[in-house]
């Protein structure tokens, strides 16, 4: 490899480092990729009891078996094997399951846009 191919790797590794490889940057805690804020979607994860159903790294008490894990958040391909997924599908998600998928067992549970941003922030610092 040339030694400028290998300068261009490793400064795209760095930025990866601090940024994030999906397109965002973090701007006093928000998200310019989703437009939440990273701390608040954390204890709003909590706070909507999110983890009874889900295993969310970094989130107090998310053990719950009942839906897919979330793990390599930021990673995966689908939204639950219906949508790309990409921010704004994340949030549709996110406040309301049954528009996306008829009859999924994940119950809509009243999280205004802004909060599902915030979640959704959070959810793509997992790597
Ligand atoms: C009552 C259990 C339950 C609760 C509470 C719940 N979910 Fe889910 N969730 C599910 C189930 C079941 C699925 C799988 C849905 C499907 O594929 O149809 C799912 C799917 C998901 C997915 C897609 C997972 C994947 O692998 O594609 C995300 C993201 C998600 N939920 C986030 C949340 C967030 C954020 C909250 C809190 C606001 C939440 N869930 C609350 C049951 C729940």
């Amino acid at each position: 490899m040339k030694r400028s191919a290998i300068f261009a790797f490793l400064l795209f590794a760095a930025a990866c480092l601090v940024v994030g490889c999906n397109g965002g940057t973090v701007v006093n805690g928000y998200s310019t990729y989703t437009g939440g804020n990273i701390r608040a979607g954390k204890a709003l994860l909590q706070a909507y009891g999110c983890g009874a159903c889900h295993v969310i790294p970094g989130v107090p008490d998310a053990h719950g078996l009942v839906g897919p894990p979330l793990y390599f958040w930021s990673r995966r391909t689908y939204i639950a094997g219906e949508l790309p997924n990409t921010p704004d599908n994340l949030v549709k998600w996110i406040e309301s399951p049954p528009s996306v998928e008829p009859g999924t067992a994940m119950p809509t549970l009243g999280v205004s846009q802004q909060q599902a941003r915030d979640m959704a922030a959070y959810l793509y610092t997992i790597r």
